[in-house]
C-alpha cells in the first residue's frame, strides 16, 4: 500500500505523515531529507548550485545518500555520516530546493525513493510523489495552507529548535522556495489530478489528522 502526501513546506506533511504511519503501521518516508542531504553536500563543497548545476549534479552522483527506516523514524546519511539534524536549517532548505530543480539529481533520488517504497507499506511525503514518484499510489493527498499559516508554523518550529530567525525571514524564504519548487521544469510541485486537496489553514493539528485519517480509511 502506498500513500502519497504532497504539498508546499509548512502545510504539515511530515508531522501528520509520521502520526498516520504510527497509527496505521506504515513506514514514513520523508523524501525532502534526501534533497536536503544533496544540498548540504553542495554547501560543504562550496558549490554555487544555481550557477553550477553540473557540479552539483556530479557531486550528488558521487555522494552516498542513504536512509534507514525504523519505528523511531527515518535517519539520513551522507557518505556514512548521520546528518538527520544538520539538514534542518534555512540554508540547507534553500540549497535543497535549488538542487532539486536539477533533473539528474531528481532521477538519482527518485530511484532510491521507488526502491524504498517497493517492498513495504509506505506513506511518503514530498512535492512530486503523487505526480511522478508513485503515480499509481491509490491514495494521494495534496496538503496546503495559506503562506502566512505555513510561515507561522515553520517559524515556531525553528525557534523551538533554537534557531534565530524572524517570521518575515521565514515567510520570504518560503515564498522563494514555493516559487522555485512549483516553477521548475521537471516534476514540479503541483497536485496530481487524482489527489484530494486538504487545506489545513483553519484546522488544528488534531483536526487535520482526523481529516486525513478519514480520507485514508475510506480508501484502504
Ligand atoms: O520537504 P522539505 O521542505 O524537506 O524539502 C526540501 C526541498 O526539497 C523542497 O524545497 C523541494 C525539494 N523536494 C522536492 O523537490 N521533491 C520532493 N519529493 C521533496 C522535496
Amino acid at each position: 500500500m502506498q500513500i502519497a502526501i504532497d504539498g508546499p513546506s509548512g502545510a504539515g506533511k511530515s508531522t501528520l505523515s509520521k502520526q498516520i504511519a504510527a497509527k496505521l503501521n506504515f513506514v514514513y518516508i520523508d523524501t525532502g531529507a534526501m534533497y536536503r542531504a544533496a544540498g548540504l553536500a553542495c554547501l560543504r563543497a562550496g558549490i554555487s548550485i544555481r550557477e553550477n548545476p553540473e557540479a552539483a549534479a556530479a557531486l550528488t552522483k558521487e555522494s552516498d545518500i542513504d536512509i534507514t527506516l525504523s519505528e523511531t523514524g527515518q535517519r539520513i546519511f551522507l557518505n556514512g555520516e548521520d546528518v538527520t539534524t544538520l539538514i534542518r536549517t534555512p540554508e540547507v532548505s534553500m540549497a535543497a530546493s535549488d538542487v532539486s530543480a536539477i533533473p539528474a539529481v531528481r532521477l538519482q533520488l527518485v530511484d532510491l525513493q521507488r526502491k524504498l517504497a517497493a517492498s513495504r507499506d509506505v506513506i511518503m511525503d514530498g512535492r512530486d510523489i503523487g505526480t511522478y514518484v508513485l503515480p499509481d499510489a491509490p491514495i494521494k493527498i495534496f496538503l496546503t495552507a495559506t503562506p502566512e499559516t505555513r510561515a507561522k508554523r515553520r517559524h515556531l518550529e525553528l525557534i523551538e529548535r533554537g534557531q534565530a530567525c524572524t517570521y518575515e525571514e521565514v515567510l520570504a524564504d518560503m515564498a522563494e522556495r514555493d516559487k522555485n519548487d512549483s516553477t521548475r521544469a521537471f516534476a514540479p510541485l503541483k497536485p496530481a489530478p487524482d489527489s484530494i486537496l486538504v487545506d489545513t489553514s483553519e484546522l488544528s493539528f488534531d483536526e487535520s489528522l482526523d481529516a486525513l485519517l478519514a480520507i485514508i480509511k475510506e480508501r484502504l
